[in-house]
């Protein structure tokens, strides 16, 4: 069975992501290719139980390196548990964040430097890489705006905290944001950059034609059959 598909979907918080997953995963299934969805940090019990503590605002004090090695204890679960498996069965994974976020938020935005966070993934993730990140890098203020709004709003209505991320300052925000430009632009042919403040249905168009194109150039004939549906929305 030949490997499947890693597909990662990366962005600032607020950047919609978690939209664009969800009408990608929609416009696969109705093309007959199932994808595994998946999100970092969670998608697995171990994982969600690390996300808890990484996101809470009580974790403030949580020194960055510390911060950073959960994050790769959560993705070395993952891959374990979901991605991995799901690969060698041929499947295509569509996963929200992965080395990436890590890259961008622990070596940009806490000034870690990206050598280190590289060396952990090779050491901790085997180096597995994607073979197609979307990147959606809405403006800066449109994603925090939408960020901080989201979070008030689940707080008050589950009393869930997950706001210790946007709790930042819009300067570390600015170092991330940074971070994400600085891998797309030493990556191009991984990562496909969707700038601006485009409509869900723009940045949608733009994803499908990133990954109808990728799914051409690979051998499976499922995969390839998915491709020539083309742009058609869904
Ligand atoms: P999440 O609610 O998943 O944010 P979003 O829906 O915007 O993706 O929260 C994940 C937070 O964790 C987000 O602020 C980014 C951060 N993060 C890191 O700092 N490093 C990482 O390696 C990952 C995967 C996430």
């Amino acid at each position: 069975m030949p490997r499947g598909l890693l597909i990662t979907l990366e962005g600032l918080d607020g950047s919609g992501k978690t939209t664009q997953i969800k009408r990608l995963a929609a416009w696969m299934q109705k093309r007959g290719v199932a994808p595994v969805v998946t999100r970092q940090p969670g998608g697995t019990a171990t994982g969600d139980r690390i996300r808890a503590s990484l996101l809470d605002s009580r974790s403030a004090e949580l020194a960055p390196m510390a911060e950073m090695a959960m994050m790769f204890a959560d993705r070395a679960q993952a891959i374990a548990e979901v991605i991995q498996p799901a690969l060698d069965t041929g499947k295509i994974v569509l996963c929200d964040r992965f080395t990436d976020s890590t890259e961008a938020y622990q070596g940009g935005g806490r000034a870690l430097g990206s050598e280190t966070v590289l060396e952990l993934h090779r050491l901790i993730c085997g180096d597995l890489q994607p073979d197609l990140t979307l990147l959606l890098l809405p403006s800066l203020e449109a994603s925090l705006d939408r960020a901080r709004r989201r979070n008030e709003r689940a707080t008050a209505q589950t009393g869930a905290d997950e706001g210790r991320f946007e709790q930042e300052k819009d300067t570390f925000y600015r170092r991330v944001w940074e971070k994400y430009r600085e891998i797309a632009a030493r990556e191009p042919e991984r990562v496909v950059l969707i700038e601006g403040d485009l409509s869900i249905d723009e940045v949608h168009e733009q994803i499908v034609e990133a990954v109808a194109m990728r799914l051409s150039s690979v051998s499976r004939p499922e995969f390839r059959a998915a491709s020539f549906s083309g742009t058609a929305q869904v």
